[in-house]
Parts: C-alpha cells; sequence; structure tokens
C-alpha cells in the first residue's frame, strides 16, 4: 500500500516536530496534525512561527516550508481521520493521579478515546500507530477497541516509538539513530509494517529502520528511557561521593567515558533529570514487573527515580543550610526553569521540586528563563499542590531580563544548561546581589574559577 494521506491525533512536543518533518521529506503525503485544543492549533497556524506553541531550534523554518501545502493543523478530528489511510495516535499518557495504580501506571484514557473516536469514525481500512510511548500490550487493547467497535473494516496496530529528546527534536528526526517498527507477523502486519517503513526511507537509510514485533518495539521504548535515566541517577549518585571525597565528578565522568565501553554521553552530573519521559517510563517499568510479581526487578528500576528525588531535594537542602540555615524571605534567583535547555517543555523540571522546597522555608524566588514565562510557573507549583495558588504566587517572581531577576539576590541557583549563562557580565551581576553572593550551580555549567575570582562563594554540583 502507498500511503499519500496520514494524520496525527496530538500536536505536542512529539506530534508536532515528527510530523513537520514527514511532510517536509515525503512531498507526495499530506499530512494533518489535529488536536482538540483550539488554542494549540491556532498557535501552530500563526503566520510568524516564532508563535508556534513547541520551541525546538529549527522547527520554524520547517513548518514554514510545508504548512498549507502539505502539512495542516486542524481541529476537526474526525475528518482527518477518515481521509488517512494512516494514523499516528502522540497524546499525553501521564502518569495517573487517580484510582489503582495511582503515582505508578499510565493513564491511557487519552489514548481509549483515540482509539474509540478512530472506530466510530472509520470507514475503509486504516493502519494505526502508537507514537505515544505506551506499557507493553497496550497495542492489545487498542486492537480490540478498535476491533470490537468499528464499523467491519480492518486495523492494522503499529507500534513507532519516538526517540527524539526535546532541544535537538528536528535533528533527531533528520537523522535518527534508529527507527523502530513493531508490527504483526501476519500477511496484513507485514504489509502495514512495510508501508511505514516507505515513508521513512525517504530520509532514513534502510539499515537504521528495524522491525520488531509489537511487544519488542514498545518494551524497547521503555528500556532506551530506563537505561539514559539510569545512567543520570548513577553518575548523580556519584556525584554526592565526589562532593565527600574532594573527587571532582566532571573530571570522573571525563575518565570513564573515555572507556568506549561506556562511553562519554549522559554523565553530566545535574540537579535531576525532568521532562515527560524518563520519570513516566521507569515508572511504567516498574508497575509492569510488579504486576508480573516481579519484585526484584521493580525494586532495581525504581531505585532509579529514588536517587533522582534525593538529587533534587539534596540541592535544596544544600542551598537552605549554606544561606546560614535560613531562607525565610530572601530572594532566591532562579536561572532556567525548563527541564533542559533549548526547550520551553517544563514538565517534571527539577526546578519546579526545589522551588516548591525553598518555598516551604518561605524563601522568594526569582525566575528567569529565556522561554518559560511566569504563568507556566505558577501552573507548574500549583500543579504539585502542595499549598494554596495565593500562597505561590506571593512567593514568585519572574523577569524577562536575567540582570533585573539577580539584582539584590542572596543566592543564585542554576537549574537549567541554558548557554547564554555562560556569556553574561558576572561581575556586574555579582556588584548587584546582596553579599555575600552565593552561586549554586545545579548543571556545573559555570567557571568556578572564574566566579571564585569575581568573589561569589560558589558551590557545583559534585565538587
Ligand atoms: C506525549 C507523551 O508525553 C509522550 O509520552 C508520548 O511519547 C507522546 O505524546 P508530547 O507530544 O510531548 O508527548 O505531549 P503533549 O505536548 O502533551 O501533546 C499531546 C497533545 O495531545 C496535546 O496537545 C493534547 O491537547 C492532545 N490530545 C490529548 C488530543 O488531541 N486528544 C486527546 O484525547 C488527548
Ligand atoms: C528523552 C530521551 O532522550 C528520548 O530519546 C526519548 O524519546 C524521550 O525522553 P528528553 O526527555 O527530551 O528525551 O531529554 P533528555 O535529553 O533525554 O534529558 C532528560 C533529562 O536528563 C533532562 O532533564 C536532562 O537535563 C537530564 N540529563 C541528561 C542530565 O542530567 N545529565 C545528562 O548527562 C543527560
Amino acid at each position: 500500500m502507498r500511503i499519500t494521506n496520514v494524520c496525527c491525533i496530538g500536536a505536542g512536543y512529539v506530534g508536532g516536530p515528527t510530523m513537520a518533518v514527514i511532510a517536509q521529506k515525503c512531498p507526495h503525503v499530506k499530512v494533518t496534525v489535529v488536536d482538540l485544543n483550539a488554542d494549540r492549533i491556532a498557535k501552530w497556524n500563526d503566520p510568524d512561527v516564532d508563535n508556534i506553541p513547541v520551541y525546538e531550534p529549527g522547527l520554524g523554518e520547517i513548518v514554514a516550508h510545508s504548512r498549507g501545502k502539505n502539512l495542516f493543523f486542524s481541529t476537526e478530528v474526525d475528518n482527518a481521520i477518515d481521509e488517512a489511510q494512516l494514523i499516528f495516535i502522540s497524546v499525553n499518557t501521564p502518569t495517573k493521579t487517580y484510582g489503582s495504580g495511582k503515582g505508578m501506571a499510565a493513564d491511557l484514557k487519552y489514548i481509549e478515546l483515540c482509539a474509540r473516536q478512530i472506530a466510530r469514525v472509520s470507514k475503509g481500512d486504516k493502519i494505526v500507530v502508537e507514537k505515544s510511548t505506551l506499557p507493553v500490550r497496550t497495542a492489545e487493547a487498542n486492537k480490540n477497541i478498535l476491533d470490537n467497535t468499528g464499523n467491519g473494516v480492518q486495523f492494522q496496530i503499529l507500534s513507532n516509538p519516538e526517540f527524539l529528546a526535546e532541544g535537538t527534536a528536528v535533528e533527531d528526526l533528520l537523522s535518527p539513530d534508529r527507527v523502530l517498527i513493531g508490527g504483526e507477523n501476519t500477511e496484513e502486519g507485514k504489509k502495514a509494517i512495510q508501508a511505514l517503513v516507505d515513508i521513512y526511507a525517504n530520509w532514513v537509510p534502510k539499515e537504521r529502520i528495524l522491525t520488531t514485533n509489537l511487544w519488542s518495539s514498545e518494551l524497547s521504548k521503555l528500556t532506551a528511557n530506563a537505561f539514559l535515566a539510569q545512567r543520570v541517577s548513577s553518575v548523580n549518585a556519584i556525584s554526592e561521593l565526589c562532593e565527600k571525597t574532594g573527587a571532582n565528578v566532571s573530571e570522573v565522568a571525563n575518565a570513564i567515558g573515555m572507556d568506549s565501553r561506556i562511553g562519554n554521553k549522559f554523565l553530566k552530573a545535574s540537579v535531576g533529570f525532568g521532562g515527560s519521559c524518563f520519570q513516566k517510563d521507569i515508572l511504567n517499568l516498574v508497575y509492569i514487573s510488579k504486576s508480573f510479581g516481579l519484585q526484584e526487578v521493580a525494586d532495581y528500576w525504581e531505585q532509579v527515580i529514588i536517587m533522582n528525588d534525593h538529587q533534587k531535594r539534596r540541592f535544596s537542602k544544600n542551598i537552605v543550610s549554606t544561606l546560614y540555615n535560613t531562607v525565610a524571605d530572601k530572594k532566591i534567583t532562579f536561572l532556567g526553569w525548563a527541564f533542559k535547555k533549548d526547550t520551553n517543555d517544563t514538565r517534571e523540571s527539577a526546578a519546579i521540586y526545589v522551588a516548591d522546597d525553598l518555598i516551604n522555608e518561605q524563601a522568594n524566588i526569582a525566575v528567569y528563563d529565556p522561554k518559560v514565562n511566569y504563568n507556566q510557573v505558577l501552573s507548574d507549583l500549583d500543579y504539585l499542590e502542595t499549598r494554596a495558588a495565593e500562597s505561590n504566587k506571593k512567593h514568585t517572581i519572574s523577569f524577562s531580563d536575567p540582570y533585573e531577576a539577580c539584582k539584590n539576590a542572596h543566592a543564585i541557583a542554576v537549574l537549567t544548561e541554558w548557554d547564554e549563562f555562560k556569556e553574561y557580565d558576572w561581575q556586574r551581576i555579582y556588584d548587584a546581589m546582596l553579599k555575600p553572593a552565593f552561586i549554586f550551580d545545579g548543571r556545573n555549567l559555570l567557571d568556578a574559577k572564574k566566579m571564585n575570582e569575581i568573589g561569589f562563594v560558589f558551590q557545583a554540583i559534585g565538587s
């Protein structure tokens, strides 16, 4: 089957960039991205591509290239489903906040809603592609819903997990390490797999397109993220030991990273990993393991999360104890709120948890992030439900100018590794702060020697 019309349900950080790249690389395919959120769709359609809702370097140009030609953003979900031969599901699958599996299992209600909608609308055979990260064996549930509630048409389910990292999404999509496609080992299953392979083959070398069975594909995505997160937790565990022993975690990381068996990626000690995937995917792995009675397997992976929570808490505790055991009414400036640089995404960002701890100690938090606004900061804190929204508002403020943000601060905490922070006039910042002026570098971003020379009391993670 030659695919000429695809649709994607979910215009988020995954669906938006992925479809923009498919549209650019496959001019013969009409790509429609739909979303329930009308505001989000309107932003994707904004004539000025600087206003699209997802910030990713290079994405604006790619959207501008195809939008209105073979790339469309719309709220008309039924129409798009009806027209498409192949449908990507890229809606969010947050961790459940209620009922059984609360705080651990993935909430699949949006996925199920999508499956039911596809079943209701479809008048012809379709391929349904799971793009969202899902617990293993979700495809089975989707297939049941589609086959039993549909209009008697045939559905093929594929799993095609996304491995892009935010901040480098465009690069990752244009030259992926691999594309993974899982499907059923039947005649129809193989045809569906081939149809999707043919789309990616427009720009991805054949040897980088892997095909597997559905369960392997679903589990590979969780496993990839669990392994990456485990490396960060491992190096973060060593960072604490470094601080006690006089070792320097960057030096240790460099030394072990040169071992080709270990490799040098994902060894940056930090205030803790964030993002929409790592924690959620590991919790999925833990939950599935537990549900099969594999307690040791569950405990093993859960420790990655426990270490990450510890790292965030340790950072805020250190700020309090260094500032003479009290931060009440002190101004602490956060440089960065996003979960990593080059994205406006703040989901599970370490900054949120560090701020929450410090507000519990009655600190006043001043935030500067080049891509995150005040409303987002407030909604992230409110989401934790630690205290009344009024109180979050009282204890936070945000600035669009970093020098203003740092003025009269007792301390600066670096939470995101934005490149621009390195270029600041740090002498000017020092002169405008209260003394002694502290910096807590949660990203090992700034030059310790330079900061000490200016007069800062400087502490970085892991040294
Ligand atoms: C999400 C998940 O977080 C990730 O695990 C998965 O791999 C891909 O989907 P992301 O694109 O970053 O990643 O999520 P988000 O930015 O929240 O986008 C999801 C979009 O789906 C939202 O815009 C939401 O409005 C939309 N949506 C959700 C629908 O259109 N219909 C629904 O029923 C539910
Ligand atoms: C991740 C995976 O990399 C990607 O393949 C998957 O599809 C989705 O999840 P993402 O969440 O966008 O991508 O970001 P990633 O670059 O993996 O970083 C995750 C977190 O780990 C960030 O908070 C980052 O700052 C932190 N991190 C990463 C470190 O603290 N140290 C490192 O060395 C690397």
